[in-house]
């Protein structure tokens, strides 16, 4: 039996990995807004301390995987927060209680929106700037209804460049722990229920999106994913986004990439 630390647990994708993973006989403590294990909100400084905390309580000060799925995908600050610094300081503050399992793993959410053209200076403040800065630069960006869209794969982007541009590191891969994201198309989640609660919404999303294999997928795809990146079966993946997304990031990139 394995000890999962899951955010984002009482919805869609985390709910459905939390309740795979527990058929399957381990241990997980969940983290949400509420109605978890543990009730934080991870889009604050003082909410990921809590979090913190609490994960270190529950488990006795030692766990086996993260698997970072909290988010957002409202134009707004919040999703700015929740999904970067949210996710970032999930996989930080918990890495240290990796330190004491024979097969530690971790893995973030990012999106088939890493792929949509960024807002270049609020990547740029994500990664390498003051929190405070690229916070500041998302409340321009939401404020403009022709911009605020970007918020969300930008912080996807970044997400995805912080995991490659860590964990190849001293603290994760050299400490034996692989740290990958996955990257999903569409799924049917509470997220997503309204842009495909009409078969006229859910062909123009598609246009954006292509999924040519298997079209729109459930929850349990990824968690399928999620689960076998936190296993002791992976023991080589470093720093990858893996794209569960049907084929859009084929039909995107193209051959830009392998
Ligand atoms: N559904 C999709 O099509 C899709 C596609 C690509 C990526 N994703 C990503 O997958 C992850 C899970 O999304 P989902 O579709 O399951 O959505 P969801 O809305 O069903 O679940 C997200 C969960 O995150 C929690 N959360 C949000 N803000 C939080 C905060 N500040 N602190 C703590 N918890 C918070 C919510 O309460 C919710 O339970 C997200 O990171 C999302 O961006 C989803």
């Amino acid at each position: 039996m394995r000890t999962y630390v899951i955010t984002g647990a009482a919805s869609g994708i985390g709910k459905a990995t939390s309740e795979l993973l527990q058929e399957r006989g381990h241990a997980v403590i969940g983290v949400d807004l509420k109605g978890s294990d543990v009730d934080a909100d991870l889009s604050t400084a003082e909410g990921r301390a809590t979090m913190v905390e609490a994960v270190t309580e529950k488990s006795g000060g030692s766990i086996d995987a993260i698997i970072a799925c909290a988010g957002l995908s409202t134009p707004t600050v919040a999703t700015a927060k929740v999904n970067y610094y949210g996710a970032v300081g999930t996989l930080t503050g918990l890495r240290p209680l990796l330190a004491g399992s024979e097969a530690p793993r971790a893995v973030a959410i990012a999106s088939m929106a890493s792929l949509f053209p960024p807002d270049d200076e609020l990547l740029h403040l994500f990664l390498d700037g003051a929190e405070e800065d690229a916070i500041a630069r998302a409340a321009v960006l939401a404020a403009n209804d022709q911009l605020s869209a970007q918020i969300y794969g930008t912080s996807k982007r970044a997400l995805a460049l912080w995991i490659r541009r860590h964990a190849a590191r001293e603290e994760w891969a050299h400490a034996g722990i692989p740290l990958n994201a996955v990257a999903p198309g569409i799924i049917r989640t509470p997220m997503t229920k309204d842009l495909t609660a009409t078969e006229e919404a859910t062909k123009a999303l598609l246009e954006m999106v292509p999924m040519p294999l298997n079209g729109i997928a459930d929850a349990i795809v990824v968690a399928r994913l999620l689960a076998w990146l936190t296993s002791e079966e992976n023991t080589h993946l470093c720093g990858q986004v893996v794209f569960v997304d049907g084929g859009s990031d084929v039909i995107i990139r193209g051959e830009s990439t392998w």
